[in-house]
């Protein structure tokens, strides 16, 4: 979960690459490093810390050279220093490489290599990768490349430069993901596309086993099995370099929190036809199982409840890195779903091909066109809601349960009255973000205090609760626990005490009298209890007003904001950075 960048063409590289190190920074933040060639010269500058910091004693910008690569680093193998931090280099200091992923047989591949007498300076995986070209090098680095590749087990999206052969860089990657920019006398190779929009918008996607060579007009793009020529199309970025940046928010999140009443509109601008198709395909199936992580799975047991009573359809879901122990038992007639913001979160994708091997038919809901998930699956529905560049994702999610919604009615054959609904839901978020940001200002200071939080629901509020308590302990670090509320009594009743703080997700609906009596029962042991219901109860310490909605469906949409702001101002309180939350990256890459 690391993201790369290169370079080359006539701009000064070293300030280019910063840049973009800095759009890419949201994949892993404990590292960075830049490598610039300038002729036959290669310069690396690197450091652990984070990248406005490194620059400031680093000063990429002043490298020399129009051509480099880059890279921000989220630790894997081998701690944060400033030896582990990327680019790599062989013996000679003469090829550099920057790299995402994980070499699986790394150990055994370095006591080789040390065997040769080749010597490391750091403990990481990648390094290997710098010296087996080395090994390989017989005066052409895509030969060379395409001989080292062959020796990796693992996943990999690697960028090398040589100066002995200063104008080209060799791209290659397995699982990855890595796409190419092609520009005017300029080409680009990146983990995606935030850092290269503003300079182009055609884009190459790399498959799993490709290779690509670039020089400053050219773009040649091989097999990793044979390097025989592939011809590749370019796909265009539908969203621009203003779309990318924080808008005058003070961070992403903000700015993606206040970005969900048009998020809600985009979702409903889907391709009628395919939502038909899909929408058919998944009422048809033996048995369809919805897979995902964080809070892409939370969107998908929401999707669970939606589709089972809107549709009547009966869906399994499971955290992705759980689908892994049944995906190969899985059979023809199945549909696996996969929900995901980002398209390329490496436990998802992994159940995805493993399923697919045994018959499954594979369709997804991702926001990222063209992302790995994307392209495996033979389907799917897209979020339209944008980049989304903080790590605790928001908007993404909001646009998720829009998709099932639509889903759910298309189903159902009442698409337009779910099209209408999400037009009003809108306009209720909206007022939701005028009125209450304030008030979730002084509930996230007041948590910012506290060591623990509970968060209570049941039927399709249960997913919001295990949402808002992964908001808050994600960028506030107060532990926090999502649970059925009908659960607390099994055990963890025992730790509520004075002042407690408890969220029930309470909305008039059809689990409203026995989820506040559960939230009774909480305030009877000393908890405070702030109770999230369009109806207000003297049972609540603290009234979280939800308004009135149509459909009781649309409650969870209304619930969410303000655990979201709460969890962004306890962040804020207690001098976090909200966009980069510790020990986490936005695009989990590696299993
Ligand atoms: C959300 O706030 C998290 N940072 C995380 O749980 C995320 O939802 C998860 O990693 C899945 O990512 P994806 O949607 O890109 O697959």
């Amino acid at each position: 979960m690391c993201g790369i960048i290169g370079y080359i063409g006539a701009r000064p590289a070293g300030a280019l690459l910063f840049k973009g190190l800095k759009r890419l920074e949201y994949r892993g933040y404990d590292s960075a490093g830049v490598a610039t060639l300038d002729g036959g010269k290669l310069e690396i500058r690197k450091d652990a810390g984070k990248i406005s910091e490194l620059d400031e004693k680093l000063h990429f910008e002043s490298m020399a050279g129009s051509m480099g690569i880059a890279h921000t680093r989220w630790a894997t193998h081998g701690g944060v220093t400033r030896e582990n931090a990327h680019p790599h280099a062989d013996c000679s200091g003469a090829i550099a490489i920057v790299h995402n992923g994980i070499i699986e047989n790394f150990q055994e591949l370095k006591a080789e290599l040390a065997a040769k007498g080749h010597s490391f300076k750091s403990e990481t995986d990648s390094e290997v990768i710098a010296h087996l070209i080395e090994d390989n090098y017989k005066g052409d680095l895509e030969k060379a490349a395409f001989e080292a590749a062959k020796r990796l087990r693992g996943s990999f999206a690697v960028l090398a430069v040589s100066a002995k052969e200063p104008g080209k860089i060799v791209c290659f990657k397995r699982e990855s993901p890595l796409l190419v920019g092609l520009g005017n006398g300029e080409m680009f190779a990146a983990s995606d596309a935030t850092p290269i929009v503003e300079y182009t918008r055609r884009v190459v996607f790399l498959e799993d086993g490709e290779a690509a060579a670039l020089t400053k007009d050219s773009a040649k793009f091989y097999s990793l099995d044979d390097w025989k020529p592939l011809e590749k199309k370019a796909s265009t970025v539908e969203w621009s370099a203003e779309d990318a940046g924080k808008n005058g928010y003070s961070h992403f999140m903000l700015k993606e929190i206040f970005e969900q009443p048009q998020a809600l509109k985009a979702v409903i601008a889907q391709d009628e036809k395919n939502l038909a198709a899909f929408a058919e395909e998944l009422k048809k199936a033996k048995r369809v199982i919805a897979v995902a992580c964080g809070t892409a799975r939370h969107s998908a047991v929401i999707g669970k409840h939606m589709l089972d009573r809107v549709a009547g359809k009966d869906i399994e879901v499971l955290i992705a890195s759980e689908f892994e122990y049944f995906a190969d038992r899985v059979e023809p007639g199945t549909i696996v779903l996969a929900v995901s913001q980002s398209g390329e979160t490496a436990d998802v994708l992994d159940g995805l091909r493993r399923s697919k091997a045994k018959g499954a038919r594979i369709m997804s809901i991702v926001n990222v066109k063209g992302s790995s998930i994307d392209r495996l699956s033979e389907r799917s529905l897209y979020l339209n809601c944008g980049p989304e560049i903080a790590v605790a994702s928001t908007k993404a999610f909001m646009a998720q349960c829009a998709v099932f919604y639509l889903l759910a009615h298309a189903m159902a054959g009442k698409l337009e009255k779910a099209e209408g609904d999400l037009r009003l839901l809108s306009g209720l978020v909206q007022q939701e973000l005028d009125a209450a940001n304030g008030k979730m200002k002084e509930i996230g200071e007041e948590l910012a205090k506290k060591q623990n939080a509970y968060y209570l629901g049941r039927g399709v509020n249960y997913a919001i609760a295990l949402e808002g308590a992964l908001k808050l302990k994600e960028i506030s670090y107060v532990h926090a626990e999502g649970m059925p509320a009908g659960e607390l009594k099994h055990g963890t009743l025992a730790l509520i005490e004075k002042g407690t703080p408890v969220f029930l997700l309470n909305p008039e609906d059809y689990t409203y009298y026995e989820s506040l009596s559960n939230g009774i029962e909480t305030r009877a042991r000393g908890a405070k209890l702030f109770g999230l219901s369009n109806k207000e109860n003297k049972a609540y310490d603290e009234w979280i007003r939800l308004p009135e909605t149509i459909d009781a469906l649309l409650y969870p949409f209304l619930s969410i904001v303000p655990l979201q702001l709460i969890a962004y101002y306890a962040a804020v309180a207690r001098g976090n950075d909200p966009d980069k939350p510790r020990n986490l990256a936005k695009s989990v890459t590696v299993k």
